[in-house]
C-alpha cells in the first residue's frame, strides 16, 4: 500500500441534536448558497509525533482554537470544493473526487501542511456524505463539501505547524450565480494580482482568497459579478477569475484556455477540456493575452466566453469591463457551445445520461 492509498477509517458517531425533518425540509427548498450547513463533520487530528489520528464523522460543532493557533496569524491553511449530486434512482454520487484529493495534497506540500492519504480524503468525504444523506438535495441542487485543514499549533513562531486538523464540512447549496443565467461581466483587473510564479496561485489556500477580495470589491463597485484576474509581471495574460477557471471558444473551432501554473488546475476546467472534442471543439492551453481576447471579442473571431468551476459550474462570460471601457462577448448572450458543454456536464453529474468516462463515484 503506498502512502496516498493509507485509509484512516472514518466511524460515525451521530450528532445528538440532528436538524428535526421538517426543519430540514425547509431549508433544503431554497438552501442559497454557502449558509446553510449539515449535521455532521468528517475530522481527523494530525500532530508531527502520531501522524494522522482520531478520524471519525461527528456532530458539527464551533471549533475551539487557541488563540496563537498558527492558522489564525501565519494563514496556513487549504481548501478544497466537491459536490455530492442527487441522482434519478434516489442515489448519490460524487464528482471526480479522487482529483480533488490530490489537489488538496498538492496544496498541502505548497503550504507545509501534512497531506492527507488520498484514499483517506475520499473516504472522509464518502463517510460524510453518507451521515448526512438525507441534506443531498433535488437537483439543480446539490451539496457543496468543503475538506480543509489548519494549522492548530498554538505557537507563534514562524515555522511549519506541528499540529493540525482535517475537516470536513457540508452544505446544500443551489446555483453560485442565482439570478444570473443571461451571462456575467468580469472586471479585468490591471492592478491587482491574484498570483505570481513560484507563489501559492496552483494550491487552494485561504490566503489566495483573502488577497482577491479586494480586487473583488473593484468588481463590484464597477457593477461587475467577478474579476477576472491577469498575470502578476505583465498584467497582460489571462489567468482566471476569483474561483472559476476561463475558457474561450474561436470561430476556427477552438476551446482556448491560459495554461497551468499559476492559476488553479480545476477539476470543472479539466472536464470540459476532455470533453471538448465531443463537441467538436479542439482544446488549446496557451497563454491568452487581453489584447487578444478584446480584438477577438470585437473581430468575432472569439466567439464565446465561459467559467468554470464547482460551484459555478459552467457559466457564460457576456461583458468584460475594464478602466480602457467595455467589450461584449459575441452577441451578449450565452452561446451555443457554452450551453451545450454545460448541459453535458450537468446531465453527467446527475445520472442523466450514461457515465462513460467513470467519472461518478456512487457512494457506497
Ligand atoms: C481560484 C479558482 N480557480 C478555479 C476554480 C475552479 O476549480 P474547480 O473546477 O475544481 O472547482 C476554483 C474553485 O475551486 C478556484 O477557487
Amino acid at each position: 500500500m503506498t502512502a496516498s492509498e493509507t485509509r484512516l477509517g472514518f466511524p460515525h458517531r451521530p450528532s445528538p441534536h440532528p436538524t428535526p425533518a421538517p426543519q430540514r425540509a425547509e431549508l433544503l427548498a431554497d438552501p442559497g448558497f454557502g449558509r446553510v450547513f449539515t449535521d455532521h463533520v468528517a475530522t481527523a487530528t494530525w500532530t508531527v509525533d502520531r501522524g494522522w489520528h482520531d478520524a471519525g464523522v461527528r456532530a458539527a460543532e464551533p471549533l475551539s482554537l487557541h488563540p496563537a493557533a498558527a492558522v489564525l496569524h501565519y494563514a496556513q491553511e487549504i481548501f478544497e470544493g466537491l459536490k455530492a449530486y442527487r441522482q434519478p434512482d434516489g442515489s448519490v454520487a460524487l464528482f471526480r473526487p479522487a482529483l480533488n484529493a490530490a489537489r488538496f495534497a498538492h496544496s498541502a506540500r505548497r503550504l507545509a501542511l501534512p497531506a492527507l492519504p488520498e484514499a483517506a480524503f475520499v473516504d472522509a468525504v464518502t463517510a460524510l456524505v453518507r451521515a448526512d444523506q438525507a441534506w443531498v438535495p433535488e437537483p439543480p441542487a446539490s451539496l457543496y463539501l468543503r475538506p480543509f485543514t489548519v494549522a492548530t499549533e498554538a505557537f507563534l513562531g514562524v515555522r511549519a505547524a506541528e499540529e493540525a486538523r482535517f475537516l470536513v464540512t457540508a452544505s446544500p447549496a443551489g446555483p453560485l450565480f442565482a439570478g444570473r443565467d443571461a451571462g456575467l461581466t468580469l472586471w479585468i483587473s490591471d492592478e491587482l494580482s491574484r498570483a505570481a510564479p513560484g507563489g501559492t496561485g496552483d494550491a487552494k489556500c485561504g490566503g489566495n482568497y483573502a488577497a482577491g477580495l479586494a480586487a473583488q470589491a473593484v468588481a463590484r463597485a464597477h457593477a461587475c459579478d467577478q474579476v477576472l484576474f491577469l498575470d502578476a509581471r505583465e498584467h497582460r495574460w489571462l489567468e482566471e477569475s476569483g474561483t472559476m477557471n476561463v475558457l474561450l471558444v474561436t470561430a476556427d473551432g477552438e476551446l482556448l484556455t491560459p495554461p497551468l501554473g499559476t492559476i488553479l488546475d480545476g477539476v470543472t476546467r479539466r472536464s470540459v477540456l476532455e470533453l471538448a472534442t465531443d463537441h467538436g471543439l479542439v482544446p488549446v492551453e496557451r497563454p491568452v493575452s487581453v489584447d487578444e481576447l478584446r480584438a477577438g471579442c470585437l473581430d468575432g473571431s472569439i466567439t464565446e466566453v465561459f467559467a468554470t468551476g464547482t460551484a459555478a459550474v459552467i457559466s457564460p462570460i457576456v461583458t468584460f469591463r475594464s478602466a480602457a471601457g467595455e467589450f461584449a462577448v459575441g452577441a451578449g448572450t450565452a452561446g451555443p457551445r457554452t450551453l451545450a458543454l454545460r448541459a453535458e456536464l450537468l446531465d453527467i453529474q446527475f445520472g442523466r445520461v450514461p457515465d462513460t468516462r467513470g467519472w461518478m463515484v456512487p457512494l457506497r
